[in-house]
């Protein structure tokens, strides 16, 4: 865990988490941080802090030792989100610690009972309360319902107005040396975007509309430096994270970058000929292509890509009278998520009566995605050269279509 100073009174612990699945279920190829913070005024609170396992436990009270906190001396702990990445820790801490207080949304005081049977010394807050620790340092609360889970909120530092922001301005990925904005390298804030895109599609997506509403009240707040619960701290310009995340929720309502992302399967090889084709094609027009063969590619990335892609191009076999099976489960998956509003086409090879097709279709409707599709193209076997040009007629519409909607 490394500690940093991020302004006068304001301490970051940051630890790097790799080789797990994230929520369960997203592969974090890159890591991902977990972010506590201490405030010092005459009293001491602990913004957030890791996920319950011994190690990660241990080494937060061995990192607030390194700033001059004794853990069984915290006064305040701030719970700015249940979810376990933040709070597993609260449960080892109450053995250590017997006379701290919790500040948290109402929400969050259910949870503290329900996860850890905690219910004495939890003040609940309204929305806009602040705490006072002495010495100038006063915090004040902004509940952000829904993003992520109903209990969330963001606490501000009113004197450096620094905003622990919890998930909101989060990113995967972690970090070794450089954790402000002002210290990284291009690459290094190239590589921040693509793990930014990659959270807030696979975490933050479903819930693009609250994440609106977190950003306007953002904008309310004066904000100087901006310190999330993953991801480095932007203190050089806070206004990039929030016109990127600004940005992130416009992807998931149809927007997107000048992509298109191929989401495919094939079981003998008569769809990937024409994806194959179609690659091509669209490369030479110089268009950047994502091609997401399933069940090979990663869920995290698949989402990722279809996420942040102005057009999808789904191209997948009849399989059991249905959609070939790992491209419908691709395609539920960016259904729960909501992506919605994209340019798309597709296609697809059957061997008697078809069926693909109108699934993706079912599903499309199933999740109310509101897709422009460009009209399916449904083959007998081997596409014929006809049969290709028709294909590759509907990809030059969809360029058409993805040209307006893209960034
Ligand atoms: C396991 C399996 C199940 C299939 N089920 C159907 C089906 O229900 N209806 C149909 O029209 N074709 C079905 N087919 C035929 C394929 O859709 C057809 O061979 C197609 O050309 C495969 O394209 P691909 O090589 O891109 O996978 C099935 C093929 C396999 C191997
Ligand atoms: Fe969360
Ligand atoms: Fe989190």
């Amino acid at each position: 865990m490394k500690t940093k100073q991020i302004a006068d009174g304001i301490y970051m612990l940051s630890m790097n988490v790799e080789d797990i699945l994230f929520e369960g279920i997203w592969s974090i190829a890159n890591g991902v941080t977990l972010n506590s913070y201490i405030v010092k005024g005459e009293k001491t609170a602990l913004v957030d802090g890791v996920i319950g396992w011994d190690g990660a436990v241990d080494t937060l009270y061995a990192s607030l030792k390194e700033i001059d906190v004794d853990p069984s001396k915290i006064d305040y702990v701030i719970v700015n989100h249940m979810e376990p990445d933040h709070s597993g820790w609260i449960d080892n801490f109450k053995k250590i610690n017997k006379d701290f207080k919790i500040i948290c949304s109402p929400k969050a005081a259910d949870l503290l009972d329900s996860f850890f049977g905690i219910k004495d010394n939890v003040t609940a807050v309204k929305d806009g309360a602040t705490l006072d620790l002495g010495n100038g340092k006063i915090l004040s609360f902004h509940l952000v319902p829904n993003v992520h889970w109903p209990d969330t909120m963001m606490t501000l530092d009113e004197e450096s107005k620094t905003l622990m922001s919890c998930d909101m301005y989060g990113a995967f990925g972690k970090i070794e040396e450089h954790f402000f904005d002002d210290e990284m390298t291009d690459v290094e804030k190239d590589n921040f975007e693509e793990e930014g895109i990659r959270y807030f599609s696979n975490v933050m997506g479903t819930f693009a509309p609250q994440v609106g509403k977190a950003i306007e009240k953002t904008e309310t707040l004066d904000v100087k430096i901006i310190a999330p619960g993953h991801g480095p701290i932007y203190r050089g310009n806070p206004q990039s994270i929030i016109n990127d995340y600004k940005r992130y929720c416009s992807y998931r309502m149809g927007k997107g970058k000048n992509e298109i992302s191929i989401l495919w399967g094939s079981m003998y090889g008569m769809t990937e000929r024409v994806v194959k084709e179609i690659r091509e094609m669209l490369e030479k027009d110089g268009i950047k292509v994502n091609s997401l063969q399933m069940p090979y590619v990663d869920t995290s990335d698949m989402v990722s890509a279809i996420f942040r892609s102005a057009g999808v191009i789904i191209a997948a076999p009849t399989y059991e009278y249905k959609l070939f099976p790992p491209v419908a489960v691709a395609l539920d998956e960016i259904g729960r998520k909501k992506i919605s509003k994209k340019a798309a086409f597709c296609f697809g090879s059957y061997g008697w009566s078809g069926g693909a097709q109108k699934e993706i279709m079912e599903l499309i409707e199933k999740y109310k995605l509101g897709w422009d599709f460009v009209e399916p193209v449904e083959f007998n076997g081997r596409a014929s050269d006809e049969e290709l040009q028709i294909i590759k007629d509907g990809v030059e519409k969809l360029i058409e279509k993805v040209k307006k909607i893209a960034e």
